[in-house]
């Protein structure tokens, strides 16, 4: 069979993939501890669900404007508001099919052949992948476990050619849980000023910080960048809502016409129902967000405790997102295999143990550990990782 030979250039979602092959094993009755997963353990807000059920009983089933109902575009712009002081019109900003397709469409409106799109490493994987579905290439600048995996600006603007046409960043990082500061963010965003680049933001993680830091990028961008950045943010880890789909991009509005051109020939609107759903997210109470962030919060102290017993697992306590980012390389001989993600595969064929590899990460030699999962589930897990390694290395077993 033939496709079309950009498909030869992208590769599948490495953590869909993990979250595929661990549901396939849990249901062969297998407990599976699943620590690969990308979303939320908690249920959606009890308010956020009502609003739902509420839209469904009136009927509101319909088609609605592709870039989103102007209740819920303007329900992002009082968010982005109260939380960061910006003041931005409904006509800035477009509803999405989650943080994922408001990435996407950006990728499309604003990438294509020729150009170099920078972007830190180690990464989520489809933010190099999308820049290649674009038909654009990634510069990849590594970020370092020594310093947390800090983003930096010098090294970012070190790698601009004549050739950039944008900065993608990610803050909180998946899958380091870095951030990037406000003086390195203004510093790139008066460099893209003066050289005519974007920068896209994704803050998909936003709500999730464990620090009293600052981290008002929005208004960094908006006070420096305004005409050439585009945040992208969503409802699926603050409001644990990952299923229903919900993201948004803010930007000018001649950028958010055009990433609503491309949704509007591949999707159209987000569900009707999610909309009013997000609605309530976005304007009712805040305090479950509060209450998962210290949830979190315990499970990373807890679990970055138990991993680092084992003295072959060194690990930089993440800043904010909910994922640990653990350097196994000294690991990997005694558990009989040579990369981490034949670490991984063996965690979940012979431990039961659901892991990302760093592979998918750009970062050979780490693993992912999601604590978004119970204390019980997590102490398991670890437990579980740790006994392998230790059984491997007495029996000299091979994979
Ligand atoms: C860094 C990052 N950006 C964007 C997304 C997209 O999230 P969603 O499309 O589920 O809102 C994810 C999901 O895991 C992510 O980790």
């Amino acid at each position: 069979m033939t496709f079309a030979t950009r498909m030869g250039r992208v590769a599948s979602s490495a953590t869909l993939k993990v979250t595929a092959e661990a549901d396939r094993l849990r249901r062969q009755g297998i407990d599976i501890v699943d620590l690969g997963a990308g979303e939320p353990d908690f249920p959606t807000p009890e308010h956020v669900k009502a609003a739902g059920h509420t839209a469904i009983d009136e009927n509101f089933t319909k088609y609605t404007p592709s870039a989103g109902i102007p209740e819920l575009r303007e329900a992002v712009c009082q968010r982005y508001r109260a939380d960061y002081g910006i003041d931005t019109r409904p006509d800035e900003v477009i509803i999405t099919a989650g943080g994922k397709q408001a990435l996407f469409n950006a990728a499309i409106a604003l990438f294509e052949q020729g150009d170099e799109v920078i972007t830190h490493t180690p990464c989520w994987p489809s933010i190099p992948q999308q820049i290649t579905l674009a038909g654009a290439e990634p510069v990849f600048v590594q970020t370092h476990a020594e310093d947390g995996f800090a983003i930096h600006a010098e090294p970012i603007l070190a790698a601009i050619t004549n050739r950039t046409k944008a900065i993608v960043l990610n803050s909180p990082c998946n899958p380091t849980g870095a951030l990037i500061s406000e003086e390195a963010l203004a510093a790139l965003a008066d460099t893209a000023a003066s050289r005519g680049l974007w920068i896209v933001l994704d803050l998909t993680y936003e709500k999730l910080i464990y620090e009293r830091v600052a981290h008002n990028l929005p208004r960094v961008l908006h006070d420096r960048l305004r005409d050439r950045s585009i945040l992208c943010g969503a409802t699926s880890k603050a409001y644990a809502m990952t299923g229903w789909r919900c993201g948004w991009a803010v930007g000018p509005k001649e950028a958010i016409a055009q990433l609503n051109v491309v949704q509007g020939h591949a999707t159209s609107n987000v569900t009707s129902i999610t909309q009013k759903a997000a609605v309530a997210a976005l304007t009712g109470p805040q305090d479950a967000v509060a209450s998962m962030l210290s949830e979190y919060r315990t499970r990373r102290d807890r679990v970055w405790e138990w991993l680092t017993e084992d003295p072959r697992f060194t690990c930089v306590k993440p800043r904010g997102a909910f994922y640990l980012f653990a350097y196994v390389a000294e690991a990997l001989a005694p558990a009989g295999v040579r990369s981490s993600a034949e670490l991984a595969e063996a965690l979940l064929r012979d431990a039961h143990v659901a892991v990302t590899a760093g592979e998918g990460f750009e970062a050979p030699g780490y693993l992912r550990l999601s604590y978004a999962t119970s204390i019980d589930r997590l102490k398991e897990g670890v437990t579980r990782i740790h006994a392998l390694v230790r059984a491997r290395e007495r029996t000299g077993a091979r994979s």
